[in-house]
């Protein structure tokens, strides 16, 4: 007779799972610190529709590489459905992860809400070939490859945070000396994600303190190629290519995110692991010179993108 499979060969995440049971009361803490540190804010306080007349002059002077990039920025704020599913499908929907998810996705939807109504009211886009893109950006649906594994999903939570926190950062900033109500709102969503960045970091850190062999197996999955929704639609590698070229959010960026968790998370420092988990650690530690190389090859082979054509931008308001 066949030995009766344990729970582990019946379920191969079932390590994982146990781990994240474990952490519960940590995760608790993080959400506690979380609510007490965030600011919740209204799209509406910061975007009054009585003054869409003043906003429509003052965003006339926006460049096209700030509303491209303002473009992408609410596209990928506008894959939170896919997000949200995805945390359920990994973390459950019955613990503090559940809760989290929740609590996470209100706060998200603010972001997608106010900067569409901000380019709704400034008048600055094409909203149909807006919307258009938007559309087929959700459609074309997000299905990374992590077998259910919880710990992907937070390794690629941690980054993903990140890049959306410096990539409304950087818009912030280029947007400032033209449109100051714009810089406030990004301001406000970058704020957002500095505060989601931490909860991933640290929740990924206790699970590097807790079983550091899978973990760094799950970080080397998803760091070398952080994977977005609707990447694959016509129209968005040129956005990307805009937006890296304005200096907004680009592969050297996405370089100094992964040194800077690398070195938090303190992968260098992991002690006591095998020889597979060794040449992990060896692997990650030499990522960030690898991504470097590859941003200079990308701006080498892609020329800057100082005629910018997407439909959704017209061409007489134009700076
Ligand atoms: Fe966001
Ligand atoms: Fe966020």
């Amino acid at each position: 007779m066949p030995p009766t499979p344990t729970a582990h060969q019946a379920d191969p995440i079932a390590p994982q799972k146990e781990v994240l049971a474990h952490i519960a009361p940590q995760v608790e803490a993080l959400v506690t610190r979380h609510l007490e540190q965030r600011r919740l804010w209204m799209p509406s306080e910061i975007l009054d529709e009585r003054e869409r007349d003043r906003l429509r002059d003052a965003a006339r002077g926006l460049p096209e590489s700030v509303r491209a990039g303002l473009a992408l920025n609410l596209l990928t704020e506008e894959g939170l459905p896919h997000f949200h599913r995805l945390i359920a499908v990994h973390m459950g929907e019955h613990s503090v992860w559940g809760r989290w998810n929740n609590l996470w996705t209100a706060e998200e939807d603010r972001h997608g809400c106010v900067l569409r109504d901000y380019s709704r009211d400034a008048g600055i886009f094409d909203m149909v070939a807006l919307e258009r893109l938007q559309y087929d950006y959700l459609e074309a649906g997000f299905n990374p490859d992590w077998g259910r594994d919880p710990y992907k999903l937070l390794a690629y939570t941690s980054l993903q945070e990140k890049a959306t926190q410096r990539a409304h950062g950087n818009l912030a900033r280029l947007a400032a000396p033209i449109e100051p109500q714009l810089q406030t709102i990004l301001s406000r969503v970058a704020g957002d994600e500095a505060k989601h960045h931490l909860f991933y970091r640290d929740c990924f850190a206790m699970l590097l303190a807790e079983d550091p062999e899978r973990a760094l197996k799950a970080a080397w999955a998803v760091m070398p190629n952080l994977a977005m929704p609707g990447h694959t639609i016509p129209g968005y590698t040129q956005l990307s290519d805009a937006v890296r070229a304005a200096g907004i959010y680009g592969p050297l960026d996405y370089c100094k995110i992964v040194s800077d968790l690398l070195g938090v998370w303190g992968i260098a420092a992991a002690r006591g692991l095998s020889s597979q988990a060794e040449r992990l650690q060896d692997q990650l530690m030499a990522l960030p010179g690898r991504l470097e190389r590859f941003a200079e090859l990308v701006a080498r082979r892609r020329p800057q993108a100082r005629d910018l054509r997407f439909d959704f931008l017209p061409r007489a308001q134009g700076a």
